[in-house]
């Protein structure tokens, strides 16, 4: 049983065909970095448009590289929310009419429903059976450029806010340093590779503390201090610098960026990163703890991150952890069709009158 599965809710126009919800037959990806690379973040008008350029191709390149035709499709699965609504209604658009022009149902999925299943995607077919996957109630922490949430999930794929972000989103923070300290858009990868060469000590950021429910996340304070220690240490002059450097070469590599750096500043990446990670991974605890979490799933772009991948491997949880693959990490199509296996199980279709909604919640 396969579902093509479509993506287009921020900027990579992603198309895949997954197997039983299991195996992915393939997992095509078009970034738009490019095009947004030199403004510095996601301009939404440009996005759309890439995305009409590229769906018909990358939905066409998903059904080969799989080895299928529309034919051998049970079911078309498209992201509906939330995202940018231009974004969004390329993809959506594109599946309903394939779904109209071939008879196939049409599944919505909530793009963050289909982040938590890329790590049950990998999982089972890792599990082949073997009860090893992700147990159930397990924790959430779907951590990206636009959401940094924590969710209690239960049998039948139910779930349950815990806490979120009140301000930024730990992606957003990652990206808006890295471009105050001018090491260009996204900031996530590039802050990881050169964290590792500072002092994660260096800086002492203090833990954010929340009124209300403390399981909810802020991150502008973080920004915010790191601005001030700029301002404080007078690094502009090496920010120009690097500023330049990516003027003339978009792609600098690690060795160009670290002769750029200076130690204080890769201690400053690196206290940053500690005090991100140390922010996600104690509220994650706290949360799996509080209601009984059998495991804990992580999923997002910012799961990516070598640094969160190591400490939560090292740190004491009251539960096994599991991340996705990093290519499953970031935005893919691969983890749209997986979470719509068990819609399709259920019979749960949407119809032609579904609308893209921007800020749709999972709960
Ligand atoms: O899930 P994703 O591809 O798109 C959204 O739904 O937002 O996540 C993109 C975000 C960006 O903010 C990017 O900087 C961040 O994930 N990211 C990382 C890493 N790789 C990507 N953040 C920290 N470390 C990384 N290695
Ligand atoms: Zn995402």
């Amino acid at each position: 049983m396969r579902i093509l599965g479509i993506e287009s809710s921020c900027d990579e126009t992603a198309a895949s065909v997954v197997e039983n919800g299991e195996t992915v037959l393939s997992s095509v990806v078009a970034s738009q970095m490019a095009t947004h690379g030199k403004y510095g973040g996601v301009v939404p008008e440009l996005a759309s448009r890439e995305h009409l350029r590229a769906i018909v191709a990358v939905v066409r390149e998903a059904l080969a590289e799989s080895g299928s035709k529309l034919d051998d499709v049970a079911a078309v699965a498209a992201t509906f929310g939330p995202g940018l609504v231009g974004s969004l209604l390329v993809g959506l658009t594109y599946a309903k009419s394939l779904c109209f022009a071939r008879g196939l149902p049409l599944i919505a999925v909530n793009h963050l429903e289909g982040h938590i299943h890329a790590v049950l995607l990998e999982a089972r077919r890792a599990a082949a059976g073997a009860p090893s996957g992700p147990e159930l109630p397990a924790l959430a922490l779907v951590v990206s450029g636009g959401h940094t949430h924590l969710f209690e999930v239960t049998e039948g794929f139910q779930y349950r806010l815990l806490g979120k972000t009140r301000d930024d989103a730990a992606g957003e923070a990652f990206d808006k340093v890295a471009k105050l300290l001018g090491f260009g858009y996204p900031g996530g990868p590039i802050v990881d590779r050169l964290a590792s060469h500072g002092n994660p000590q260096a800086v002492p950021f203090t833990f954010a503390k929340m009124k209300g429910n403390d399981l909810d996340f802020s991150f502008s304070g973080l920004k915010t201090a790191v601005l001030r220690w700029v301002e404080e240490r007078g690094m502009q002059e090496e920010i120009a610098v690097r500023r330049a450097l990516l003027r003339n070469r978009p792609h600098p590599t690690l060795e160009e960026w670290l002769a750029a750096a200076p130690r204080r500043t890769l201690d400053l990446l690196a206290s940053f990163q500690r005090a991100v990670i140390r922010e996600l991974l104690t509220r994650a605890a706290a949360s799996a703890e509080r209601i009984g979490a059998r495991s804990l799933i992580v999923s997002g772009g910012v799961a990516c991150n070598s640094g969160l991948r190591a400490a939560a491997q090292s740190a004491t949880l009251p539960c096994p952890v599991f991340f996705p693959s990093p290519a499953l990490s970031t935005d893919n199509a691969a983890m749209i069709a997986a979470a719509a296996f068990p819609k399709f199980a259920r019979g749960e279709f949407a119809g032609f009158d579904l609308k893209a909604q921007a800020n749709l919640t999972l709960a």
